[in-house]
């Protein structure tokens, strides 16, 4: 690790990680922030375009939306196609951070794989949300969520370390973090691949039709500076 990454909570006291923490200054996320400006400059990578989702996009989230499997660990309940459609609308209606609880989804869509839609536009492969989860405390969250036919091949990942390094780099939280059923081996892999820690996991925590356990997973911003060097 880079010496002004955080110290390991294995090996360190709580006082070396309070001196460190100290260094990072109060909390200052760079807001209100409007994800529509990434509809005219979106988040390119290797292989795919990171952009706001649109309601249009409905056909496509829908293919994924319906799969028992993909909601087995995120508290979407089942829906039919036409409360798919509003619960995709909804989401892309969401743009504006400014306070607690506050979102944007981005879509994840693959040039040259068309859309199940009418449109002939990329097809949307899964998305990525980044939540508020404290403004006084500069934390932000993210969530993902990839079709079955996607996973597997590195597009959460890719996707998902832009984002971080888009959230690190333009809303400056001093946190990124993720919840997840610890069950959830693809997500947890996922975080770890990341940078972030697994902080602990919070027993029975939710109810979603049985009690789950959530485990934390948590980036600092200055992990996330030590790893660019
Ligand atoms: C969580 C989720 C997004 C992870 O998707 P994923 O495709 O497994 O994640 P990645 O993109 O990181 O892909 C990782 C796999 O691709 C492989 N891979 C192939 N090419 C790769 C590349 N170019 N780069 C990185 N990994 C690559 C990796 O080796 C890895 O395989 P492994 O798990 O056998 O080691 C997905 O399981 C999902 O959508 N689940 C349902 C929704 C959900 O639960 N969301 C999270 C709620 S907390």
């Amino acid at each position: 690790m880079h010496e002004n990454a955080t110290p390991d909570p294995a090996t360190t006291t709580p006082l070396d990680r309070a001196a460190a923490a100290a260094a990072d200054g109060p909390p200052a996320l760079r807001f209100p922030y409007d994800a529509t400006a990434l509809t005219e400059t979106p988040i390119s990578t290797e292989r795919l375009v990171l952009r706001p989702l649109e309601a249009s996009d409905a056909p496509d989230v829908f293919e994924y939306q319906r799969i028992p499997e993909v909601l087995r660990y995120i508290p979407w309940p089942e829906r039919d196609r036409g409360e798919g459609y509003e619960a995709t609308a909804r989401r892309a209606a969401a743009r504006v951070l400014a306070g607690d609880g506050d979102y944007f989804v981005l879509a994840m869509t693959l040039p040259d794989t068309p859309s199940v839609g009418d449109d002939d536009g990329p097809r949307v492969i899964g998305d990525i949300m980044v939540r508020v989860s404290s403004f006084a405390n500069a934390r932000l969250e993210l969530g993902w969520i990839v079709h079955p036919d996607f996973q597997g091949r590195g597009y959460a990942y890719e996707a998902a370390a832009a984002v971080r390094d888009f959230a690190f780099d333009r809303l400056e939280p001093h946190r990124l973090e993720a919840y997840l059923d610890p069950r959830n081996t693809a997500s947890a892999a996922l975080c770890e691949r990341l940078g972030m820690r697994h902080e602990g996991t919070m027993l029975e925590e939710a109810y979603n039709d049985e009690w789950q356990d959530s485990a934390v997973y948590g980036m600092l911003r200055r992990d996330w500076a030590a790893s660019l060097t």
